[in-house]
């Protein structure tokens, strides 16, 4: 299975994957790591290994992923023979014509219980509202905002001495593990399915 990343930040979901790569507990390959921001370390990550990396064009826009990004991002990937894409820590909103071009192969990771605390920041959230437990979940990507199915999901505890950094990291663990067996479950279902 050949795996196209996005990702804006540290990429250290992609390195989960990797680190199954080379366990052998997952087959497949990162054949292309796209970013929307040049500094953003998940690129580093990726040249280091050899991936093929490029930066996704957003023209000037901060939040925003423009229709002719998304067209040229899908293009990328499928240039790059990409079966699934990985969002991986992706701050910008997946719609039209990157979904109509990979139609249920797009996988997200959230930091929280969906459909509990969507959107940014979602550990805050989730100290915020005073919940005993939060965790995160891999699920396939819609034209909503963290809205589509659940592949999998774990469960974090929320201590009482909890900042948002320590419930974060503790978060972060749960999805390095959570991620690569998702990714999984999504072949196994392709291959049934073909
Ligand atoms: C993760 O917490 C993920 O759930 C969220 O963004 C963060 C990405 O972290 N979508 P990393 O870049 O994989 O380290």
């Amino acid at each position: 299975m050949r795996l196209g990343i996005l990702g804006s930040g540290s990429g250290s979901n992609m390195q989960a994957i990797l680190d199954a790569i080379d366990a052998g507990t997952l087959d497949a390959e990162i054949v292309l790591v796209l970013s929307d921001r040049p500094d953003a370390y998940i690129l580093e990550r990726a040249r280091e290994r050899g991936i093929a990396t490029g930066l996704i064009d957003c023209r000037g826009f901060r939040t925003k992923f423009p229709d002719e990004a998304q067209a040229e991002t899908a293009k990328a990937l499928q240039q790059a023979g990409v079966d699934l894409i990985c969002l991986a820590g992706f701050l910008r909103l997946v719609k039209q014509p990157l979904l109509e071009a990979f139609p249920n192969r797009i996988l997200n990771i959230h930091p929280a219980l969906l459909p509990a605390f969507p959107g940014l920041d979602a550990w805050v959230q989730a100290l915020e509202a005073g919940v005993s437990e939060t965790g995160c979940t891999v699920h396939y990507v819609d034209a909503g905002m963290d809205t589509g199915p659940a592949i999998l999901q774990a469960k974090v505890p929320v201590l009482p001495d909890d900042t948002p950094e320590s419930l974060h990291a503790r978060i972060q663990e749960q999805e390095h593990r959570i991620y690569p067996e998702a990714i999984r479950l999504v072949q196994e279902s392709l291959s049934t399915a073909s």
